[in-house]
């Protein structure tokens, strides 16, 4: 599970000093191919010529887990994307072969099983490959988009998944787990194990897998040492709703994003701003984007419904995402009519002073 808040003592630049960092699943998985690549040594000085790089930067917390471990948001690369805004492999082949020829040494390239954007999921199974022909650490984030593989439309994106050295998943996105409960997955525990591993001889154990000289801790595998019983939520959830539940209702979830996305194809004033990915819709109302943002503004006010927003190639667009087993057309159709009658308002200028 997730680690929260952690200290860890790094002295890879040679003078040792300590960083607090918040923990997330991708910020305590940064660090194996971390190691994983570059020795498994601490103390092994970065010179220029293994500078790292992490590619596609998708949610803003792998950037974040990048800048906390010291690498610097310099070592980063992000790869373009195709019309659906799914990564373009070819381009991420290119840019691993122009860092080898600059002397640089990747590392780690991150990918998503739906983006927070549009829930665009990349061809993992295509990533999987580039990253394998070039010895490259292979992690995806499937945060929000990862319950997709229980259903066979997303079978192919589930192979992919399978080859990751490490995924990321959050339950509470998903799963419909209280908030916040995350955890990552990690193909090889050993890599973990001796990258994060600090325990003190008075309570390492053997890790005999028995117990009978106990188990390995789990801080030994990421930043947080004490931690809250958070898998206990997702356990119950599991027992509570049976993955055929929990299938049940991310496949439903999708097929109400269709319909929305239906509903703003059928709808004059509004136009889809992205092909449709899982369960985000993301739409404007026609008009532009000082109209969408106060429409936007009015909407979350009115408590009738929520949508956030964001930019897809510098516009400003609404963004829905449907993540609630409650969530029903009649929620979608009130959401439309309000954000339709609230774009007349604004277009007519009959919105009267806001706030
Ligand atoms: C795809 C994806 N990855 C990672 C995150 C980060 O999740 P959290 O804020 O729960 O750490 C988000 C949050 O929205 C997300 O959508």
């Amino acid at each position: 599970m997730v680690p929260r808040a952690a200290r860890i003592s790094d002295d890879r630049d040679g003078s040792p000093h300590e960083r607090r960092i918040d923990g997330d699943a991708h910020r305590s998985c940064c660090r194996a191919p971390y190691e994983d690549r570059l020795g498994r040594s601490r103390r092994r000085s970065t010179r220029r010529a293994e500078q790292v790089r992490l590619l596609r930067l998708g949610h803003s917390c792998i950037r974040e887990a990048v800048e906390l471990l010291g690498f610097g948001s310099g070592s980063m690369r992000t790869i373009g994307v195709d019309a659906t805004y799914r990564m373009d492999v070819a381009a991420l082949e290119r840019a691993l072969e122009d860092d080898r020829a600059a002397g640089v040494r990747p590392i780690a390239v991150s990918a998503s099983m739906g983006t927070t954007n549009t829930g665009a999921i990349d061809d993992l199974d295509a990533v999987a490959d580039v990253c394998s022909r070039h010895g490259v650490w292979f992690h995806v984030d499937a945060a929000y988009g990862g319950p997709a593989v229980l259903l066979p439309e997303y079978a192919a994106a589930a192979r992919g998944l399978a080859r990751a050295d490490s995924a990321a998943l959050d339950p509470h996105k998903w799963m419909f787990v209280p908030v916040e409960a995350g955890f990552v997955a990690v193909r090889d525990a050993e890599a973990m194990r001796s990258t994060f591993s600090l325990v003190p001889p008075y309570i390492r154990s053997a890790g005999s897998a028995t117990g009978v000289y106990g188990l390995p801790w789990f801080s030994e595998y990421g930043f947080q040492q004490t931690r809250g019983f958070r898998a206990l939520k997702v356990w119950m959830t599991m027992k509570h709703a049976g993955l055929d539940g929990i299938r049940d209702r991310v496949a439903e979830n999708i097929a109400l994003a269709r319909y929305l996305a239906e509903r703003v194809r059928a709808t004059p004033q509004l136009e889809l701003a992205a092909p449709p990915g899982l369960s985000v819709v993301c739409f404007c109302h026609r008009g532009g984007a000082d109209l969408n943002r106060g429409l936007l503004e009015r909407l979350q006010l009115s408590g009738d419904a929520f949508l956030t927003s964001t930019e897809l190639d510098g516009r400003f667009v609404l963004r829905a995402c449907i993540v609630n087993d409650r969530s029903t057309r009649n929620d979608v159709d009130r959401m439309i009519e309000t954000v339709v009658r609230i774009g007349a308002e604004l277009t007519s200028g009959t919105a009267g002073a806001f706030p």
